[in-house]
């Protein structure tokens, strides 16, 4: 078929819904696939588009003895990490894409983004995926349509989300609303020409526009670029809907917290890419009775009734960083991941047809293939895997998942966690004294770079909320709706905003804290501090575990080691502070009073 005609498009097309039917002709009229195609969604369908992934040399099957219908793709080594020089929002005005995104005038992107995608899928099958994010089941469904020229974004969009037939019924049922999100890796094949393992353009645009909730992906076939209903819709334009409606999307895990009682709590935490999420999200706690489950590990949707907070986890899978999860540090991950169906991407392939990357075992195999196709030893002085590679699975095949990770409508929310990679400075954990102070803690906080994203690591940027690249609109009036949240629905309602910092180094160079299942020992104290049991100390910063406060029976550490990671040192915030008032300077006018109300209260505090 290559006449998309409304007509012809709507002949063989399993909807009747019109606006989609619509979209769907003009993208091929405009893109001028070979053919169209509808995912439903099974496995049969993944089994089969996967098997032609192997064809096409995108993927290798692994052999089943260690992770079973699993497959490795290796990227083009350009196409590796989401790229935020190349993401713009394009908002009505400037402003409403505010001073930390990059914007261009909608038309003019529009019609930069038509030249390119103009027979941009020539020679190649474009697929139509229709999914859901969160539910099919809840109160308000949130609908997406992405239309791809991948095979490898329907198998690892089948992960991410939940996809095919039966979101499409109910969609077509309903007429619902869905988001348009378009993507072509932007390798159009001529007759006869002869296709790469992992198509895609040196010129990168990942375009989302908040005002028509519309995402346009061109160049790149890498998850967070490529899989639009994670970071483009779940969150940039999730943010500008929550905006509009009153709820908020969030770079969160949500973890389930039940104490030796059977007491249960949730709680979500915001921490840049490549700085723990997954890992907390799927901690086995060290504390003896406490009990950790997954909600999420990456996203949160928290939406309000009668002014309490709820959070759902809108994602099916998990897209985690494969490089430091490990049977010593994860093995809750490993065990996920072993029970197979996974896409890992730029990680090491063994000898034996499996995959390793650093730290999965403590034992490093004496050969390898690299993820650049190499040959590499230990001795080879490079990493075998890609630092930012990944492990892409159903986030079902978690044992520890909670049940409530399947409640439509989500489960109560009783604390927000910041937190971020610094060497000095950020204490282990702190509590907020209230909203606002929480609210400016987030707004502040700071992490080093990671391999995440293109660019420089280790360099100490802040990042508001852990939300800097996924801002949907203005970052004033991002804060400003956090601020209007607390005000409308009460401090008493709101979740306890806490800092946590894994990262904080000692003077020799170590980590100060030994992390992973041993953060339990933070979240007991939280959990304890909600209840109103744990005792704290006030400091400028916040009310902080004293001496006695944090549980650490049985822990390996020195007594130096845990004062260098609980430490709140004035002379370290006497610093920091310069590079706050840059920060929020940059943020701009629409930086609500509160938060300079918070900045001189700090600096005052420092003062004295
Ligand atoms: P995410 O991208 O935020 O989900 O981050 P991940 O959970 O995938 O972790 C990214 C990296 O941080 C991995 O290399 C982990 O090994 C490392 N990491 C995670 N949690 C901790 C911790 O508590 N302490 C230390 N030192 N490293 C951690
Ligand atoms: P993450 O997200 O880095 O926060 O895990 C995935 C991505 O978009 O790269
Ligand atoms: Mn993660």
């Amino acid at each position: 078929m290559t006449d998309f005609s409304i007509e012809n498009v709507s002949a063989q097309a399993p909807t009747t819904h019109a606006e989609l039917l619509q979209w769907v002709a003009d993208i091929a009229q405009m893109t001028q696939p070979d053919r169209i195609y509808w995912a439903d969604g099974t496995q049969q369908e993944y089994d089969r588009l996967a098997g032609e992934l192997v064809e096409a040399g995108t993927f290798r099957k692994l052999s089943d003895h260690e992770f079973p219908n699993s497959y490795v793709a290796f990227s083009d080594p350009d196409d590796v990490a989401r790229v935020e020089e190349r993401t713009f929002i394009c908002s009505e005005t400037e402003e409403g894409a505010g001073p930390t995104n990059n914007w261009r005038d909608p038309q003019e992107m529009k019609q930069t983004l038509t030249g390119l995608f103009t027979g941009s899928m020539r020679g190649r099958t474009m697929y139509v995926i229709p999914f859901v994010m969160g539910s099919v089941d809840a109160t308000n469904p949130k609908f997406g349509v992405e239309i791809t020229d991948s095979a490898y974004v329907v198998c690892s969009m089948r992960i991410m989300a939940t996809i095919g037939t039966e979101v499409l019924d109910k969609m077509t049922a309903t007429n619902a609303f869905f988001v348009k999100a378009l993507h072509s890796v932007g390798a159009p094949l001529e007759t006869g020409q002869q296709d790469v393992p992992w198509p895609c353009n040196p010129e990168k645009y990942i375009v989302q526009f908040p005002e028509s909730r519309e995402i346009w992906s061109f160049g790149s076939g890498y998850g967070g670029n490529a899989l639009l209903g994670k970071k483009c819709y779940a969150l940039r334009i999730a943010s500008a809907i929550g905006r509009d409606e009153g709820w908020m999307a969030e770079h969160m895990l949500v973890l389930k917290v039940t104490n030796p009682e059977g007491k249960s709590k949730f709680m979500s935490a915001a921490f840049p890419s490549a700085c723990g999420k997954t890992n907390f999200a799927m901690m086995d706690p060290t504390v003896e009775g406490w009990k950790t489950e997954m909600v999420g590990d990456d996203i949160a949707w928290i939406e309000f009734r009668d002014g309490k907070p709820f959070v759902v986890n809108p994602e099916a899978g998990l897209f985690g960083v494969a490089p430091g999860t490990g049977w010593s540090t994860n093995p809750n991950a490993m065990r996920a991941v072993a029970k197979g169906n996974t896409i890992f991407t730029n990680v090491a392939l063994t000898d034996d047809n499996s995959v390793w990357w650093e730290g999965k075992t403590d034992e490093v195999p004496e050969h390898l293939i690299d993820w650049q196709g190499n040959d590499w030893t230990p001795e080879s002085g490079r990493p075998a895997a890609h630092p930012n590679s990944r492990f892409c699975t159903p986030i079902a095949q978690a044992d520890m998942l909670a049940e409530e990770y399947y409640a439509p409508d989500g489960v109560p929310l009783s604390a927000i966690i910041f937190g971020g990679r610094r060497k000095t400075t950020v204490p282990l954990v702190t509590e907020a004294s209230s909203w606002e102070q929480g609210v400016f803690r987030g707004v502040t906080l700071s992490s080093e770079t990671t391999a995440a994203a293109k660019g420089a690591v280790g360099v100490v940027r802040r990042d508001p909320m852990a939300m800097l690249p996924f801002i949907g609109y203005n970052a004033g009036d991002y804060i400003q709706h956090w601020i209007d949240l607390g005000k409308k629905h009460g401090e008493e309602n709101m979740p306890k905003i806490y800092y946590v910092n894994w990262f904080r180094r000692t003077p020799d160079g170590g980590f100060a804290w030994p992390g992973f299942g041993e953060n339990s020992r933070v979240v007991k104290w939280i959990f304890d501090r909600l209840e109103g049991t744990a005792g704290g100390e006030e400091t400028f910063l916040g009310v902080v575990p004293g001496p006695g406060d944090l549980d650490v029976t049985g822990l390996d550490i020195t007594e130096a080691e845990l004062q260098a990671a609980l430490a709140v040192n004035k002379d370290e915030w006497v610093q920091e502070l310069p590079g706050m008032d840059e920060w929020l300077t940059a943020l701009g006018n629409k930086l609500p009073a509160e938060m300079h109300a918070q900045r001189d209260a700090l600096a005052e505090n420092l003062a004295s």
